[in-house]
């Protein structure tokens, strides 16, 4: 693992949603270990109560509260709790996602709708209450985005629509918020070990190895690949770097390495 020193953030404050598992639990305890007072949030108590005390026992400032995204009084409340506990948010993280295979002729508009609300709607609620008590100038956003948000991928129409409406939201805050020396900017991970939707889309070494040997790189992200990507876009070395879809993709979507 890179040396968490290589960033200071002590003192800052960060607020994560979806940070209770997968990608975004790495980048909380990346940024906990450089420093920063974390405030976790997700749908499930369980999930949120086991981050916290597993940055705590990491030697972190942590807290949080269980949050569903898509309720604007829930957001807001904590992003509340999490200024008035830590004091001014220097970072933000919209992580939270929801996702199932499902084709466009077979799903609910209800199916449709939850996606859209969770990935969409999430991320609005959590830059539009967190722009109000965040540091300016000179905080950072961030909103997990996916490959996705600009390819069109079979079984995805839900999820494609939410995460190219989070791209253009990124875009739209970062034009606004500029102003105020808010950056905001977007990650695009590609294919990263140990998460739930590799779990899905490589279930057995075969399907492991072809997915490997399509990508530039030859291998599978980490979520560390994602979380020096997240520092690095919370750090001054990025001062410059507002509306930008970042993608850490290995190659993803430069074209098939296997042919
Ligand atoms: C079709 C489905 C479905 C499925 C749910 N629905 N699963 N439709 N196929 N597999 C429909 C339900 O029938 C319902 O519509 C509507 O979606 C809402 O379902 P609920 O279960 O009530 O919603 P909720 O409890 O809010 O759960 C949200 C969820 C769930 C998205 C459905 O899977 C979830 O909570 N996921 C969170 C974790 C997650 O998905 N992480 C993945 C992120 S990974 P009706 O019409 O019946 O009311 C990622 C990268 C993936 O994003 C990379 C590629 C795979």
């Amino acid at each position: 693992m890179p040396a968490a020193t290589s960033y200071d953030m002590s003192g800052m404050t960060c607020f994560m949603s979806g940070a209770t598992s997968g990608i975004n639990e790495q980048i909380a305890r990346r940024f906990a270990q450089a420093g920063a007072k974390i405030f976790v949030v997700s749908r499930s108590p369980e999930k949120v109560e086991a981050t916290i005390e597993m940055l705590r026992g990491e030697g972190a400032e942590a807290d949080g509260c269980p949050v569903d995204a898509r309720s604007w009084p829930d957001v807001e409340a904590a992003v509340n709790k999490c200024a008035d506990t830590f004091g001014e948010i220097d970072m933000v993280l919209a992580g939270q996602a929801g996702n199932f295979p499902a084709g466009a002729a077979q799903m609910s508009a209800n199916a449709f709708k939850t996606v859209i609300d969770i990935d969409l709607l999430g991320t609005f609620n959590v830059f539009r209450a967190a722009i109000h008590r965040c540091k300016r100038p000179g905080a950072s956003f961030i909103a997990i985005s996916a490959p996705q948000g600009k390819d069109p991928w079979l079984y995805q129409s839900h999820v494609c629509a939410a995460k190219a409406g989070v791209n253009m939201l990124v875009k739209c805050c970062a034009l606004e918020w500029g102003i105020e020396g808010v950056r905001v900017n977007a990650i695009s991970p590609g294919p990263i070990d140990g998460t739930e939707g590799m779990a899905r889309l490589a279930p057995t070494d075969q399907a492991r190895h072809e997915a490997e040997q399509a990508l530039a790189l030859k291998r599978f992200g980490s979520r560390d690949d994602i979380a020096e990507a997240a520092l690095w876009l919370c750090s001054e070395g990025a001062g410059y770097v507002t509306g930008t879809i970042l993608e850490v993709e290995g190659g993803t979507t430069v074209g098939d390495a296997s042919k």
